[in-house]
């Protein structure tokens, strides 16, 4: 069956809550499959060139929900595929390790209009030629290709698989990924939330969120885990042990590190070096044009900033009950 082309209006009083809410998207959104994942509308128009997208054997993919580690698991990525040239991760990480759907996750409405506003700002000028052309780059690219995708595996291009490309999932509590993505899409001109916390959990619990249902999403990738080609980690273990996390990847990339090339990366990757970078930390930019951090807090256990007893003790069942269907279990 292909679940791709199974694509549903967002039922009409949710779908108008939903667009006052979130003020960056224009169009609304839809529900895909019987999995009902959550996108813009404007996934209809993308949906077959995800799926029928030209992947190569050597293609390393980086996936996750939003918010998971994906950023920083991507320049680790990038750097082992790269050997480790240092030198040449200064330029933009956008820039080396494409973001497949780029074209879903901004309104074309918003985004004339802020191009408008904003004329002759040199960035928002190249983000709007990636928006609409990072299929077609990452076709002409002749290196090897690292890729970084949020679309579920169900919607992305069956040879992924076939062809053994490898495939690292980054996977977060959905606790700390919740509220990380709260300030994402309150801080980001094009997604711009602007309800409360307690709006926005909701909304993720019950799978209205872009790239949701959460566990869903996750349950795709937990099934996956013990293919060859398939890596599982977690943003936990990144925090507790950031050694074991670069090696764990490197292994299932076959790159062979000395203690002084894992010394470097952990260094390189580590919170505050890498919130510092600017080739890998740009700053959001608010419908107001102030700056937004998108490496926020890197913290495990952050949210207990953001939850309500109510809000936590509702998190608690719903987590428990998806653990338990799904079988995952979480590092300690
Ligand atoms: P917080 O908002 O909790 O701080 P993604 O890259 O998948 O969008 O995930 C973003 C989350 O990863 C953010 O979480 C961000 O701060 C965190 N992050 C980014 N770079 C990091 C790093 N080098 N070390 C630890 N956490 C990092």
């Amino acid at each position: 069956m292909e679940n791709h082309k199974l694509i549903f209006p967002v039922e009409e009083n949710l779908n108008q809550e939903l667009l006052k809410y979130f003020k960056g998207e224009r169009d609304g959104y839809v529900q895909v499959g019987p999995k009902k994942w959550f996108l813009p509308v404007k996934f209809k128009s993308l949906a077959s060139q995800y799926k029928n997208f030209r992947v190569r054997p050597d293609d390393v993919w980086i996936t996750g929900v939003p918010r998971s580690g994906t950023t920083v698991t991507q320049e680790l990525v990038w750097l082992l595929c790269n050997n480790l040239d240092y030198e040449a991760a200064k330029q933009d990480l956008d820039e080396r390790v494409r973001y497949y759907e780029l074209d879903l996750v901004f309104n074309d409405k918003t985004t004339e209009e802020r191009i408008m506003t904003f004329s002759g700002d040199k960035e928002l000028e190249r983000l709007a030629e990636c928006i609409k052309n990072t299929l077609k780059f990452l076709d002409d690219d002749v290196k090897r290709r690292t890729i970084k995708t949020h679309l579920p595996f169900e919607l992305l291009p069956d040879d992924i698989l076939r062809k053994g490309c490898k495939v690292i999932y980054v996977c977060r509590n959905p606790k700390d990924v919740a509220v990380s993505y709260f300030f994402y899409e309150k801080g980001s001109w094009h997604l711009n939330f602007t309800g409360d916390f307690e709006k926005y959990w909701n909304f993720f619990k019950n799978g209205n969120c872009t790239f949701g249902p959460y566990f869903q999403h996750v349950k795709q990738a937990y099934e996956k885990k013990n293919l060859l080609n398939v890596l599982l980690v977690f943003y936990e273990d990144l925090r507790k042990d950031p050694r074991a996390y670069i090696r764990q990847i490197a292994d299932f990339l076959n790159k062979q590190l000395d203690k002084k090339e894992i010394d470097k990366l952990e260094n390189h990757l580590g919170f505050e070096n890498f919130k510092k970078n600017p080739a890998v930390s740009k700053a959001l930019r608010d419908v107001d044009n102030n700056e937004v951090d998108f490496i926020r807090k890197g913290k495990v256990g952050g949210w207990t900033e953001y939850f309500t007893k109510k809000i936590n003790n509702e998190a608690n069942e719903w987590i428990n009950e998806n653990i338990r269907h799904i079988g995952i279990k979480w590092p300690k």
